[in-house]
């Protein structure tokens, strides 16, 4: 049981939205795949997660299960997938478990979160909440910001997080707060708290791969850090194909096929008929 791990386990969580990229974190020991809304900006160049439609996030969750057959799989509900209300929103998180193989939900705080959990996870569904600066609605609120900086508005983040408990989630993400306000709310949670910009006193973190790799340049938030470049890796890669076939290096002898002498005969042969 997940809470049982609680003190004792670091989970370490990633992003991922096709096969080969869960099959490498499969690989790699990641604790949870995360099929983030952020496939909206990341991987299908749209402004915002909002852009992104339920039938997309399915699309990318059964690559990612293709890909990652043993893990466990959390499909992150897109604002688009609940905006009409607790009944659509069960539909949607029924098409993650059953249409994608997800094991669970992420669900954003927002005015029907609680009640859309209490739904889900009275149909099994098992949630993981997301307090804190929630992408979906930010943009209403106050920005894309560090959330909870003044008491007031920390005190609401904590008792986001404590409401989601009470209504059974796994587990709360956290993203991005100061860490002296994630350290109480770990602390205070009976339940693993995965942060995302929230400090390292969280009982896990996550975090965009596309983020981790270098792959999405757009932006950078301060919480990431870039394990690798592979956006120069892939431009130096294109770069070189471009210029071998241009200068027709590519494909060589070992990249091709040939026919026997017998059967090439054969075939101009009969091709001068034509
Ligand atoms: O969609 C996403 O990738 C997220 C991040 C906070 C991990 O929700």
């Amino acid at each position: 049981m997940i809470r049982a791990k609680k003190k004792r386990h670091r989970w370490a969580l990633l992003t991922a939205y096709d096969a080969p990229t869960a099959e490498i974190l499969e690989k790699a020991g990641v604790d949870f795949i995360l099929v983030g809304d952020s496939v909206g900006m990341v991987v299908l160049g749209y402004p915002s997660t909002i852009c992104v439609s339920m039938d997309e996030m399915i699309h990318h969750a059964k690559a990612v299960r293709r890909g990652a057959k043993r893990s466990l799989i959390i499909g992150d509900m897109p604002l688009q997938g609940i905006q009409h209300g607790s009944r659509q929103a069960l539909e949607s998180a029924k098409r993650f478990i059953r249409e994608a193989g997800c094991d669970a939900v992420k669900l954003e705080w927002g005015p029907k979160a609680l009640r859309m959990t209490k739904l889900f996870i009275r149909h099994k569904i098992p949630v993981m909440g997301h307090v804190g600066l929630t992408p979906q609605t930010a943009r209403k609120k106050n920005g894309f910001k560090v959330q909870g900086q003044d008491a007031k508005s920390a005190i609401e983040i904590l008792k986001a997080a404590k409401a989601f408990e009470d209504q059974g989630v796994f587990s709360v993400l956290l993203e991005c707060v100061p860490r002296e306000v994630a350290r109480w709310i770990t602390r205070e949670l009976r339940i693993p708290v995965i942060g995302i910009g929230a400090g390292p006193d969280c009982d896990g973190q996550v975090l965009v791969f596309h983020d981790l790799v270098g792959i999405f340049k757009k932006f950078r938030p301060r919480f990431v850090k870039r394990y690798a470049e592979l956006d120069s890796v892939m431009m130096c890669a294109v770069t070189n194909y471009v210029r071998e076939v241009k200068t027709r290096k590519f494909p060589a002898k070992k990249h091709s096929f040939s026919m026997s002498a017998k059967e090439l005969t054969g075939f101009r042969n009969e091709a001068k008929q034509l």
